[in-house]
């Protein structure tokens, strides 16, 4: 089975240039990098889940074929290809050469760096930046408790995806400076901009936030998150971090309750990825 996957997977690539090069247009030098990645990643999902069908090798290949795009496959992150396994794979070559997934982030006893005391036997370097966040002097609408700095869950997730942590920096090693997600996997970076000498978090959804104080329920602006469900039956309050929205509720780093061929996400956002349109935001907001 593996040598199988393997053969497909090394046929995507090979083809995967040609249909690139066959289906872009001129235009999309003008467009932004990940404007482009986003669009090839919907190529590769179509025309690799329809060719796939066509050669009879869905139900052949245990891993869906867009597995390669960084997409979650919504098994577990012990499938090969699954976003954060990086026991293989070409970031996990660089940056990990314990042959473990979990240690990456987490470790059973800490190895004297105290990175424990960001909870969940946390094993990976956090940043040391100070975020602008999603405020009320960006909204005046925004009624919600939040923190000042990203805490929590996201604190976790920034310290590789706002691209300034050395991803190789777990565990005792002190990272190359040079194995960033701004120098590997610089499509993943969240709040790329800078505000003076902050990362600019004021275009993500706000995170390290609560649901406003009576805005949740019948009638209101916001479900009520203890009986609103995602795709896969978790609740949203079960996704909640201290009560309070972060990027793991949107999100399932351990690509288990997430929707395969989504970006990780726990509802999917289109008819294409098997749900409603806007289906992961209707989850909470009601529009
Ligand atoms: C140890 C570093 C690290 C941590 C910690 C981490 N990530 Fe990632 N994440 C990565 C890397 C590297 C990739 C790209 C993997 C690939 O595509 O090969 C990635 C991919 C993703 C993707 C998929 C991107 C896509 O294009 O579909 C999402 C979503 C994501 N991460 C969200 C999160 C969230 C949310 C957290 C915290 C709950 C988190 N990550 C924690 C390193 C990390
Ligand atoms: C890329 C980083 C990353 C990797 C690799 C990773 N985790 Fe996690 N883990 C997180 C983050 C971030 C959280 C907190 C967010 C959440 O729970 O959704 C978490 C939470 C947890 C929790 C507590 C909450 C829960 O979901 O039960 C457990 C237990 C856990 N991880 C176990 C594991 C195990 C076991 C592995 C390896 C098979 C693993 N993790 C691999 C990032 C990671
Ligand atoms: C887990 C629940 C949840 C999901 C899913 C969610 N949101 Fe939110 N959203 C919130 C909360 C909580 C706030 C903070 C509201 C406040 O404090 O007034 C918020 C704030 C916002 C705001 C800012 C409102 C303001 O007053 O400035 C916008 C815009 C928004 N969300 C849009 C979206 C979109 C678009 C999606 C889907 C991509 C989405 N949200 C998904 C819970 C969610
Ligand atoms: C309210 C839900 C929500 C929250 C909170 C959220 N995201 Fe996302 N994220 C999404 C959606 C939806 C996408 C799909 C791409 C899009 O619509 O732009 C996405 C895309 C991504 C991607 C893929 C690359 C990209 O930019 O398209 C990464 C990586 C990611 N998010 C990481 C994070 C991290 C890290 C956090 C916390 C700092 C976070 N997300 C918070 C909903 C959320």
């Amino acid at each position: 089975m593996n040598s199988q996957v393997r053969k497909v997977n090394g046929f995507h690539l090979a083809t995967l240039a040609l249909l690139c090069t066959a289906f872009t247009p001129p235009a999309w030098a003008l467009i932004t990098r990940k404007g482009q990645e986003m669009r090839e990643n919907r190529m590769r999902v179509n025309k690799w889940t329809g060719l796939a069908a066509a050669l009879g090798l869905l139900s052949a290949a245990s891993t869906p074929l867009w597995a390669e795009t960084g997409a979650g496959l919504g098994n577990g992150i012990a499938t090969a290809n699954s976003p954060h396994n990086f026991a293989t794979g070409s970031v996990g070559g660089i940056i990990n050469d314990s042959g473990e997934i979990c240690r990456v982030c987490h470790v059973p006893h800490d190895h004297a760096r105290q990175r424990y005391l960001n909870g969940l036997l946390w094993n990976h370097e956090v940043s040391s930046q100070s975020y602008s966040m999603y405020s009320n002097t960006w909204s005046k609408t925004l009624t919600g408790t939040q923190s000042a700095q990203p805490d929590g869950h996201s604190k976790l997730c920034l310290g590789c995806h706002d691209g300034t942590v050395a991803m190789d920096t777990f565990d005792k090693y002190v990272g190359d400076g040079s194995n960033t997600m701004r120098n590997l996997h610089g499509l993943s970076i969240i709040g790329w901009f800078t505000d003076g000498a902050n990362i600019d978090l004021r275009g993500t959804h706000p995170i390290s936030i609560a649901f406003p104080a009576g805005e949740t329920g019948d009638g209101k602006n916001f479900t009520d998150p203890t009986t609103a469900t995602w795709s896969r039956g978790q609740t949203v309050a079960a996704t909640l971090d201290n009560g309070k929205v972060q990027c793991s509720t949107c999100h399932d780093v351990h690509d288990q309750e997430s929707v395969p061929g989504t970006h990780l996400l726990r509802t999917a956002q289109t008819t294409v990825e098997g749900g409603v349109p806007s289906g992961l935001c209707l989850t909470c907001h009601v529009k």
